[in-house]
């Protein structure tokens, strides 16, 4: 096993199996039914496996109020984002404290869990909005999702009957239990985890590979659940990772395993998130660039990283790597940042996101400097797939 500790001390593992399983399957037809979607489906199943240790299921009224309003659970451990199930005032008619309740898929109709109901309680959208993502504007990509659900909560321990089965890429599935296996087998003692929900182009490649010089190994952990629907899906960047990684990084020094979340787009306090939940994979350290995690200008270049600085590095239990800005030199010749470029912006190679997707869009690669040939063609490739434009 990896030697660092999970989130509060112990990987949760919520996930029946065996005769156990079969007993809860049976119980389960006779429960009432709370219809979850993908996204919650997912939360689920990420607590089932203990990749959001220490939850034990969805938040409590007591445990929601405090991380909203200080970023920490009941308990006084650092937790950032809300995991939480909404329901409707109807369906909360039918439920109380004390009852056990089915998780039931509602496209498909599986028995994802139970959820054994410890507290019932109506929330304040709005102040959670401000709190979690510093604003209410609805054109914010998270608020807009939370202001669809609705307003009450329940929350409870969970247990977990069914996985979610990944349409594609099977392969670069693991839980926590494996990953950190997988690292001990592997002898590194130091991993640092490394989150996207885009393509990996060179300044991610750079910050990427700064950080592979002082540690063991890097864990490339895309972000594959429910994002904005203009960022490129993940089926997409998950044949990019793959060509970039045979391509250009040592075999035997990273590691590819999806992270199956959903997005939130809330910027420093995702941040934070981002760092336990792969502490819980077995990270030892984790890199937060400009930006993290955030959308539009809803949060400063490096708001995250001050928001983590601002808690001590022995009570997140992971080691943030901070990178900054980074961008391709001419006059340097190679791939630098503000700290280590001395030449002025006219010589640094920077890209919109807009015209990035023009180019892709008309089939061109974009210089070398700004992407790997390998994977330009496969955005173009699937760019050409789908009728949707991507945010690149
Ligand atoms: S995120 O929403 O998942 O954070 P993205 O995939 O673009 O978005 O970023 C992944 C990580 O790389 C984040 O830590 C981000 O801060 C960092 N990053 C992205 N682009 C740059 C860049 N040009 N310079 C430095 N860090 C970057």
């Amino acid at each position: 096993m990896s030697a660092i500790l999970p989130h509060g001390g112990t990987l949760i593992n919520r996930v029946a199996e065996g005769a156990e399983r079969e007993k809860l399957l049976s119980e389960a037809a006779a429960l009432t039914a709370i219809p979850v979607n993908a996204w919650t489906i997912s939360d689920l199943d990420l607590i089932g496996v203990g990749a959001f240790s220490p939850l034990t299921g969805f938040m409590n009224k007591q445990d929601y109020d405090s991380v909203v309003n200080d970023m920490r659970l009941s308990n006084g451990l650092v937790w950032s984002i809300p995991i939480t199930l909404a329901i409707t005032s109807d369906q909360a008619s039918q439920l109380s404290v004390g009852q056990r309740a089915a998780l039931v898929g509602e496209k498909d109709g599986i028995v994802y869990g139970t959820i054994d109901i410890d507290s019932i309680y109506k929330v304040d959208k709005k102040h959670e909005a401000v709190q979690v993502f510093k604003t209410n504007d609805i054109e914010h990509p998270g608020v807009v999702k939370l202001f669809d659900r609705p307003d009450t909560y329940v929350g409870g321990s969970i247990r977990v009957l069914n996985r979610p089965v990944p349409e594609k890429f099977n392969e670069y599935y693991f839980t926590p239990e494996q990953t950190r296996q997988i690292f001990a087998e592997k002898g590194w003692r130091t991993v640092v985890g490394f989150q996207t929900r885009n393509p990996v182009h060179r300044a991610h490649e750079y910050i990427q590979k700064a950080a592979m010089e002082i540690v063991d190994a890097l864990f490339l952990n895309p972000l594959v659940g429910e994002t904005k629907s203009d960022d490129v899906p993940a089926n997409v960047r998950m044949k990019s990772y793959v060509a970039l990684l045979k391509n250009y990084y040592p075999e035997d020094r990273v590691f590819l395993g999806v992270f199956p979340a959903a997005m939130r787009y809330a910027g420093p306090r995702e941040a934070i998130f981002h760092a336990m939940v792969r502490k819980n994979y077995g990270c030892t350290h984790f890199i937060v660039g400009r930006d993290h995690a955030g959308v539009g200008d809803y949060y400063g270049t490096y708001e995250a990283q001050d928001l983590l600085r601002s808690f001590p590095v022995e009570e997140l239990g992971i080691t943030p790597l901070y990178f900054e800005h980074s961008f391709f030199c001419t006059k340097c010749g190679n791939m630098a940042s503000s700290k280590t470029c001395p030449h002025g912006k006219e010589h640094h190679l920077t890209l919109s996101g807009t015209k990035v997707r023009a180019l892709l869009r008309e089939g061109t690669c974009p210089p070398p400097e700004f992407s790997r040939p390998e994977v330009a063609e496969i955005l173009i490739d699937g760019m050409a797939e789908a009728s949707k434009t991507y945010a690149i």
